[in-house]
């Protein structure tokens, strides 16, 4: 009995776990294994990080290249020019080249690809661009108190 019961159990988990990685709720368009939603309100990466937190998600961290290549082809595929912050920043502008993590739910996962176009980042100690954002030509850095971004949340 006992051990029927803790079948029962586990057979539940697994259907209650599977339902949930299939379906992304509304609004949230799924990308591969992955709901995001695309903001076009334009915000600094530190209200958007709040706004996606706000959302119930959090902004979006690609912490796979296949993650990050099926949002760039779905940004192409519907001709979508615009700019989204995303949950990539700089966290050590005194190391050269800086120290990329994606930043998502207390922590900083060290960015173990780059991707980033030609020439960047090109932020500096100097000319800090300690946040990432991406279109459908590449991820790219930027000012952090650079309001005029939309952004991309995940859930
Ligand atoms: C993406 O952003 C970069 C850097 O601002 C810009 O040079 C490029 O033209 C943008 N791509 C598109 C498709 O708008
Ligand atoms: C970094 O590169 C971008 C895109 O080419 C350019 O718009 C920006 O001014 C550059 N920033 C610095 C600090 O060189």
């Amino acid at each position: 009995m006992l051990a029927f019961s803790h079948c029962v159990l586990v057979f539940c988990g697994l259907h209650l776990f599977y339902s949930q990685a299939d379906a992304c709720s509304h609004p949230y368009p799924k990308i591969g294994q992955s709901c995001y939603l695309l903001n076009y309100e334009r915000v600094t990466w530190n209200t958007a990080y709040m706004r996606c937190l706000s959302y119930g998600g959090h902004l979006a961290v690609f912490e796979t290249l296949d993650e990050l290549l099926l949002m760039s082809e779905d940004l192409k595929k519907r001709n979508d020019r615009r700019n989204f912050h995303i949950g990539g920043r700089n966290i050590n502008r005194h190391i050269s080249g800086g120290d990329w993590r994606w930043i998502w739910n207390g922590k900083m996962i060290k960015m173990n690809y780059y991707s980033s176009g030609p020439g960047q980042p090109n932020g500096s100690y100097a000319k800090p661009q300690d946040c990432l954002f991406i279109n459908s030509s590449n991820v790219f850095d930027v000012r952090c108190d650079y309001g005029n971004r939309g952004f991309a949340c995940e859930k």
